[in-house]
C-alpha cells in the first residue's frame, strides 16, 4: 500500500540550468496498445516511468502479453494473447486503457472493455470510437458498464469523425491496419502522437498515410510481422510545463530533447506575453526579461493551443499584467484547478467555458489539492513562485504523467520535496 504523500514547495527561487524531456505519455500509451497488432516482439525505447505506463503494461499482461521493462526500454511479446477482456479495475484506473479496443478488434475480431467512466475533466464518452468500429462491421454490445464488440473480419470503411478525437482516431487507425480493403478517416485528429502512431505501425508493416492531416488513409494488410524497435517522441506537454516553470519564476532554463514544432502554439502564446524563447535544433531556452502581459487563449485540437497546457498557462497568467480570458473548448469540466488557485490568491472568474483571470502581484502558499494530472502541474508551478510554503496533496495525479517531477525541478534550483502525510 503506497503511503499518501504531498509536495512541499517554498516559493521564490528563479529556476536556472538545463532539463531533459522524457518520452511522451500520450504517445507511448497508443504505441503499447498498438503492439497488440504485431505477431512479433516489439522493443520501445525512451519509455517514461509513469503510473499510466505501468497501468497499460498491466492491461497488456492481463491479455496474456509478456512485457519486460528495464529502465527506459520495454520489450513486448504479443504472440500469446490469451484473453480479450481488460479487467474492470484496470480499465477504470485509466481512460487510455480503451486504446486496446482497436488493436484487439483488428487482430482478434473481438474485445470486452469496461467503461473507463468520466474523470474530473469531463464525461469522456466513446461514441466516436464505437462509430468507427460499427463502420467496420463490428457488432457492439454497450451496457454502459462495459463494451463488447465482435466482428467476423473487418471491412475497410469511410469514416467521418464528428470531432477530431485523438483516441478515436488512434483506435480506428489501429483496427483498420488489419481490415480488408481501404479505410479513410475524415476530420481525423492531427496531434503529433497520431503521426508517431502512423510511423510506428508502418514500421510494423502497416500501410498508413496522411497522419498529421485531417484525412488519413489506411490500406489493410494481412498481418503485421516485422520485429522492430522504436524510440518514442519527447513529451510536448512536459516541455510546455517546464517552459512555464522557467517563465513563472523569471528563470532561464535550457530544455533538451524537444521537437519545437510540436509545441509551437505554446511557444507563440508565451512570446505574446513577453517571454523570450530561443529555439535551437532539439532544445529551447526560456527567459523572462521582466513582467509579462495578459493574453487570451482558446484551447483547440492540434495545431491549436493544447488543452493539456490550459491549467499551466492559467497559473502563469494569474500573475500577468492585465486581464486574460481562457476558453476551454475541448473538455466540459477542465476548470477544477480554479478553486485551488483562488485559495492561493489568484483572481479568476468563471463564465461558462471561459475563465477571466485578473493578474495579481503575487500568489500565497497554502494547502491545495491536485484534482487531475495537469491541474496538479499548475499548482506546482504556482507553488514555485508563491510567497511562503505550498503543500500539494493528490500527488498521485502528478505521478501519472510526470516522471521524477520534483527531483528535476530541484535540479533547476526549486525548493521542493515530497513527504508522507
Ligand atoms: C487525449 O485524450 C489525451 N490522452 C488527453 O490528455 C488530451 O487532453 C486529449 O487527447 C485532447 O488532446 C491521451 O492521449 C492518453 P479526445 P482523449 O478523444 O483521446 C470528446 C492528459 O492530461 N469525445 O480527443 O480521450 C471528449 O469528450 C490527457 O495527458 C467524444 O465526444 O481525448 C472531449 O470533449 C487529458 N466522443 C473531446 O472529444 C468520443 O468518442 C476530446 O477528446 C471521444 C471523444
Amino acid at each position: 500500500m503506497s503511503c499518501v504523500e504531498r509536495l512541499q514547495i517554498t516559493g521564490g527561487v528563479r529556476l536556472t540550468g538545463s532539463v531533459r524531456i522524457n518520452g511522451a505519455k500520450n504517445a507511448i500509451l497508443p504505441l503499447l496498445a498498438g503492439s497488440l497488432l504485431s505477431e512479433k516482439s516489439v522493443v520501445l525505447e525512451g519509455v517514461p516511468s509513469l503510473i499510466d505506463v505501468k497501468t497499460m503494461k498491466e492491461a497488456l499482461e492481463s491479455l496474456g502479453v509478456r512485457v519486460n521493462w528495464r529502465g527506459d526500454t520495454m520489450q513486448i511479446d504479443p504472440s500469446g494473447i490469451s484473453s480479450l477482456e481488460v479487467p474492470p479495475t484496470l480499465a477504470r484506473r485509466m481512460r487510455a486503457s480503451n486504446l486496446v479496443m482497436g488493436p484487439l478488434l483488428g487482430r482478434c475480431g473481438r474485445f470486452k472493455v469496461s467503461y473507463p467512466g468520466g474523470c474530473t475533466i469531463g464525461s469522456r464518452p466513446m461514441d466516436l470510437h464505437l462509430k468507427g468500429f460499427k463502420a467496420f462491421g463490428a457488432v457492439i454490445e454497450d451496457n454502459h458498464g462495459c463494451i463488447a464488440a465482435a466482428a467476423a473480419g473487418l471491412q475497410g470503411a469511410d469514416i467521418h469523425l464528428d470531432f477530431p478525437s485523438v483516441g478515436a482516431t488512434e483506435n480506428i487507425m489501429m483496427a483498420a491496419t488489419l481490415a480488408q480493403g481501404t479505410t479513410i478517416i475524415r476530420n481525423a485528429a492531427r496531434e503529433p502522437e497520431i503521426v508517431e502512431l502512423q510511423n510506428f505501425l508502418n514500421k510494423l508493416g502497416a500501410r498508413i498515410q496522411g497522419a498529421g492531416l485531417d484525412t488519413i488513409r489506411i490500406d489493410g494488410v494481412k498481418k503485421l510481422d516485422q520485429e522492430i524497435s522504436h524510440r518514442v517522441i519527447p513529451d510536448r506537454i512536459e516541455t510546455g510545463t517546464f517552459m512555464v516553470a522557467a517563465a513563472i519564476t523569471r528563470g532561464e532554463v535550457l530544455i533538451n530533447n524537444v521537437i519545437p514544432e510540436h509545441i509551437e502554439a505554446v511557444t507563440a502564446k508565451l512570446r505574446e506575453t513577453g517571454v523570450s524563447i530561443i529555439e535551437e535544433d532539439e532544445r529551447v531556452i526560456v527567459a523572462v526579461p521582466s513582467n509579462w502581459k495578459a493574453v487570451d487563449i482558446r484551447t483547440m485540437p492540434f495545431p491549436g493551443f493544447p488543452t493539456d497546457m490550459q491549467p499551466q498557462m492559467m497559473v502563469f497568467l494569474s500573475l500577468a499584467q492585465g486581464t486574460s480570458i481562457i476558453t476551454e473548448n475541448i473538455f466540459e469540466n477542465r476548470f477544477r484547478h480554479v478553486g485551488e488557485l483562488r485559495r492561493m490568491g489568484a483572481q479568476i472568474r468563471l463564465e461558462g467555458r471561459s475563465a477571466v483571470i485578473t493578474g495579481v502581484p503575487a500568489l500565497t502558499g497554502t494547502v491545495v489539492e491536485a484534482t487531475d494530472l495537469r491541474a496538479g502541474a499548475a499548482l506546482v508551478l504556482g507553488g514555485l513562485v508563491a510567497e511562503n510554503t505550498t503543500s500539494i496533496e493528490g500527488v498521485e495525479h502528478l505521478d501519472r504523467g510526470y516522471e521524477n517531477f520534483e527531483s528535476r525541478l530541484r535540479m533547476l534550483g526549486a525548493q521542493i520535496c515530497r513527504e508522507p502525510i
